[in-house]
């Protein structure tokens, strides 16, 4: 085995990434970070708009970076994004299964249109994409990574969230299903699951939440923090650092494994 100083571990340079939903929010925060190592990264989003404004700000710092149009739920819009990759940049070494919604309704409440999206999006997505890269990677014979975005609720439910809770317990045994069965290829795959993190999405639904509560955003907030050990929301960027270190070549041992990133919300 190589001995590589603590630079070359992290260093991506010559390696393509894909991120989907990385036009903002986590995804946003880890198509910095890869694109920081010296990755090439595809942006893909139903966003366009968004993810083009992700993109430029790569660019601007000297980076390389694309935006393709997504829908996770489609099968064609994954290999075209794989394609996008493999044509802009020659190749895809890393995909990372970002792009997720998680709808706050009581379970009574959730119409089946709104299970179906759910986990259209968040799980069949990450399995369309996984498919769709991993095929290109087992063609190119160099190995990959790929890398899923479950949630503390994959292990832990909860309120509110059932057909979401249900998607990431299944984005948890899908990344060590494909672990297993892409091994042979020399591609890792494995999981983050993070806890709360304030992103445009959480933005949103708890202001949904506070609002048909008749409560303000600030006492959901605090009612949160609770219950995390560290007292504070994550920030994109300590998802993304995680999501990194899987990346790189620090963790060339590691596959179907789940590192959560929550400030010790599950201790609790
Ligand atoms: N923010 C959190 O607290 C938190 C906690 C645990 C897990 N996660 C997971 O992290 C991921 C990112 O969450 P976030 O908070 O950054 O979300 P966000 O809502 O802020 O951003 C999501 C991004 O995904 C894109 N997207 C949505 N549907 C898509 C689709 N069908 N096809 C392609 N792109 C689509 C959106 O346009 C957006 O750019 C999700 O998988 C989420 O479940 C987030």
């Amino acid at each position: 085995m190589a001995n590589f100083s603590i630079s070359e571990l992290y260093d991506l340079s010559g390696h393509a990434a894909l991120v989907t939903g990385g036009a903002l929010g986590i995804g946003q925060a880890i198509a910095f970070r890869l694109s920081e190592a010296g990755a090439s990264v595809v942006i893909a989003d139903v966003d366009l708009a968004s993810a083009k404004k992700t993109a430029a700000q790569i660019e601007a710092r000297g980076g390389r970076a694309q935006a393709v149009r997504a829908d996770v739920r489609v099968a064609a819009d994954a290999e075209a994004a794989v394609q996008a990759a493999v044509d802009a940049f020659g190749q895809i070494d890393l995909l990372v299964n970002n792009a997720g919604i998680f709808p706050l309704i009581p379970v009574l409440d959730v119409a089946e249109e709104v299970w179906d999206r759910v986990i259209d999006i968040n799980l069949k997505g990450a399995f369309l994409f996984a498919k769709a890269a991993a095929k290109q990677m087992v063609q190119a014979g160099r190995g990959g990574k790929i890398i899923n975005l479950a949630s503390v609720d994959a292990v832990h439910p909860n309120g509110m969230a059932t057909p979401y809770n249900a998607s990431k317990g299944g984005v948890l045994m899908l990344t060590k299903g494909l672990a297993l069965e892409l091994a042979p290829h020399k591609i890792l795959v494995n999981a983050v699951a993070p806890g709360g993190i304030t992103t445009p999405g959480t933005d949103e639904a708890r202001s949904r939440v506070a609002s048909s509560a008749g409560i303000p955003d600030d006492a959901i907030l605090q009612g949160w923090l609770q219950r995390v050990p560290l007292r504070r929301m994550g920030e994109p960027d300590d998802v993304a650092k995680v999501v990194l270190f899987l990346a790189s070549r620090a963790a060339d041992f590691i596959t179907g494994e789940l590192i959560v990133v929550d400030g010790g919300y599950l201790l609790s």
